[in-house]
Formats: C-alpha cells, sequence, structure tokens
C-alpha cells in the first residue's frame, strides 16, 4: 500500500489555523499564441486531496492549462502556487506532480515491472527499494501476475493501468491526468473510472482531471470546473452545476436539459414570467430585471405529461427513446422548441403522433442569462 500523504494533509489542513495555502494554486495564469489567446487569465485553488475536473468542449483550454501547471508548456502570464510556494519557472522533473495521458507511453524494450520502476531508479533509488514499491503498485493496479510481460502482450487497459501505476509509485502529491480513459471502449472506461477513484481514495493525491465526457465528470469528481472559450465558465461540484448551471452553455453541456428564451416580463398578478415562443412561463426565486434576455433551464425529470404543475405547454410528441432505465418522450411545442420529458414510472408511453400536456412546477425552472 503507497502512503497516505495527502489525507494526512488534508486532516492538518482542516484543524490547522490560520487554515494552509491550497496545495494547487493557479494565479491569473494566461496563455497566448502570437494573437490567439488559449487560455484567458484563470484563478483556480484546489485543495490537498481534492478530485477536480476540467471539463469542456474541444478547444476550450483544458489541455493547455494542465500542461502550464505540470511546466511543459510556458505561460504568458499569471502564477503557478504549490503549497503556497511559486513554481511557476521550477522545471517540470522538479514539480511534485505525476502526468497520465491519453496514450500510455509505455517503453515498449522494458517489462511492465520495469516501466513501473523506472521513476524510482531515475530517483536514485535503491534496488530494494524499487522492487518492494514497484510490487506494491503492481498489486494497486491489480496486475501483480503480469510484471514480466512487455507492454505488447497487454490490453488497451492493462496498458492504461500500468501507466497509472508508473505514476502513482513515486507518490507525487499532485496528479495530472488529460482523457486517461479516452483510447478504451466504454465498459472498460466506467471500470477504469472506478480504479482511478479506488486509487485517488488509498493515496489521498491532489488530482486534476481531463475530459470532455460529462458524465466521467459527474461521476468522478468532487468539483468540475466547467471551462469554454478559454476561459472557465462556471466551477462547483457536480450536483451544483447540474442543480444550479449559471449559463445556458453550462445547462447544455452538462446533462439534458430543456432550454426555453425569452424576455423576463411580470404577468397581471405581478408574478415574473418569460415570454417565449412556446408560450409564458411562471418563474420562481430571483427573476431577472423586466424586459432582459434570458433562458430558463428544467431537466427532463422535472417535465411530467399529464401531471401537475404551475406551468403547461401542449405539444406532439415525436419519438419515445427507451434507454433502459428511462424512457424519454420528445415532444414537439407550438413555438419550434422540442423538449426532452422523462416518462413517469408507470405511465404508457404515449406515440408519435399524440398530442400530450407537458407541465412542470415553476420551482423547478432555473433561470440563467
Ligand atoms: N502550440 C500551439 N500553438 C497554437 N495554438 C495552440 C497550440 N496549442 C494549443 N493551441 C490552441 O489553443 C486552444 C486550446 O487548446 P487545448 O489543447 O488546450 O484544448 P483542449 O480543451 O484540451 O481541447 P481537446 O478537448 O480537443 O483536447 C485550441 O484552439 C488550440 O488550437
Ligand atoms: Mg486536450
Amino acid at each position: 500500500m503507497l502512503a497516505t500523504h495527502g489525507t494526512a494533509q488534508s486532516i492538518q489542513s482542516r484543524s490547522a489555523a490560520p487554515v494552509a495555502a491550497p496545495k494547487l494554486q493557479v494565479d491569473d495564469l494566461t496563455k497566448r499564441y502570437g494573437s490567439f489567446t488559449a487560455l484567458q487569465p484563470t484563478r483556480l485553488d484546489v485543495p490537498a486531496g481534492e478530485f477536480l475536473t476540467l471539463l469542456g468542449p474541444s478547444g476550450s483550454g483544458k489541455t493547455t492549462l494542465l500542461q502550464m501547471i505540470c511546466g511543459l508548456v510556458e505561460p504568458s502570464g499569471g502564477r503557478i502556487l504549490i503549497d503556497g510556494k511559486d513554481e511557476t519557472r521550477t522545471p517540470v522533473h522538479k514539480r511534485d506532480i505525476g502526468l497520465v495521458f491519453q496514450h500510455y507511453a509505455l517503453f515498449p524494450h522494458l517489462t511492465v515491472a520495469e516501466n513501473i520502476g523506472f521513476p524510482l531508479r531515475m530517483r536514485g533509488m535503491a534496488a530494494a527499494e524499487v522492487e518492494a514499491r514497484t510490487r506494491g503498485a503492481l498489486d494497486m493496479v491489480h496486475l501483480g501476475h503480469l510484471g514480466g510481460r512487455f507492454p505488447k502482450e497487454l490490453s488497451g487497459g492493462q496498458q492504461q493501468r500500468v501507466a497509472l501505476a508508473r505514476c502513482f509509485v513515486y507518490q507525487p502529491s499532485i496528479i495530472l491526468m488529460d482523457e486517461p480513459l479516452g483510447a478504451l471502449d466504454k465498459k472498460l472506461r466506467e471500470h477504469m473510472q472506478q480504479e482511478i477513484k479506488r486509487l485517488h481514495r488509498e493515496t489521498g493525491a491532489t488530482i486534476v482531471y481531463v475530459t470532455h465526457d460529462q458524465e466521467e465528470a459527474l461521476a468522478m469528481s468532487d468539483r468540475i470546473c466547467l471551462m469554454n472559450h478559454a476561459r472557465i465558465e462556471q466551477i462547483g461540484t457536480p450536483h451544483e452545476i447540474y442543480a444550479r448551471p449559471k449559463t445556458a452553455f453550462a445547462a447544455d453541456f452538462i446533462g439534458v436539459s430543456n432550454i426555453f428564451r425569452g424576455r423576463v416580463q411580470r404577468d397581471a398578478h405581478g408574478t415574473p414570467v418569460l415570454v417565449t415562443s412556446d408560450g409564458s412561463f411562471r418563474l420562481t426565486g430571483e427573476a431577472l430585471p423586466d424586459q432582459d434576455e434570458a433562458s430558463l433551464v428544467v431537466r427532463p425529470e422535472q417535465l411530467d405529461l399529464d401531471g401537475e404543475g404551475d406551468n403547461e405547454v401542449s405539444g406532439e410528441v415525436v419519438d419515445t427513446v427507451y434507454a433502459g432505465s428511462e424512457t424519454r418522450v420528445l415532444v414537439a411545442l407550438g413555438g419550434g422548441t422540442t423538449v426532452t420529458v422523462r416518462l413517469r414510472r408507470g405511465l404508457a408511453p404515449p406515440l408519435p403522433g399524440d398530442r400530450v400536456a407537458v407541465r412542470w412546477r415553476a420551482e423547478a425552472g432555473v433561470l440563467v442569462s
């Protein structure tokens, strides 16, 4: 079993006063290539032991941010602090950071055990210690029986586990992973997600993980840092971002969303409503000022067919999609929007062409700018 350095640190940071610096701090970090900005000035604090995921579409700046943190790309501005110490100019190999990439980059001429022991030998560790640590790391990824094989004799999932073991073996307190499961099929990817979460729990390392797969981000992260157009769009726990997206982009990128665009006004009773091409819908909470353009986000599980709700709109069923654990009904509304409704348990799926009423409670909607 490897050391649990991160756990000790997080306990310390909870009890110590004043509060210890975050494990990793990104302070106005920027990257420009000529006139093109790959990362706008970005601030980010990552507490010790956190599993933080950078999620966003292709080209949003995830890899750029990660590579500046590890030192492979030189920032155009800003600072990187590790344990409160400025490491912006520290070379890659002197930062206490482990890296795992999509392409595992194992040495083909070294056995699995030799691959895993490589970073330890590079650091001048004694042979007996290298062997003991290598054995521990192999067991940790359940490959104890394959130490003598060469990488080409392993499956893709096994090779990625070797790459994980090679990263965890020298116990870096920060581990950066850039789409490490991107090359694996869905079933293996889900299995490896659990493996990485277990390694995270057992070692207490601080992990910054990149993916453009929102399900993976929701399943794995303590917090998600959602990126868009070279900046952070929203940062929060998976639940916060899912339940309280701040923008239409965040709502659309994470989970399935129904988004109505319109203007905020007051109805005859003074209640705020969003006037859209599909109808006027009641809002709750702090609505934007009158006349502001806004989007109303309602998740499929908040919509109900022929059920209860303050808001109602009728439409025509376009399709029903059976997805194993749930059935989704696509309904085309009069104003041009097609909404996705999760079919309530026990209800018979409607047929394409059926007229239905879609209802939801005003509190279930989230108004975003
Ligand atoms: N060396 C470079 N020179 C010029 N532009 C670059 C360079 N590296 C990255 N970029 C640009 O910076 C932007 C951000 O790239 P980055 O690799 O960070 O995106 P990403 O979010 O990791 O995307 P993906 O999900 O496709 O991996 C992209 O528009 C990319 O073309
Ligand atoms: Mg990338």
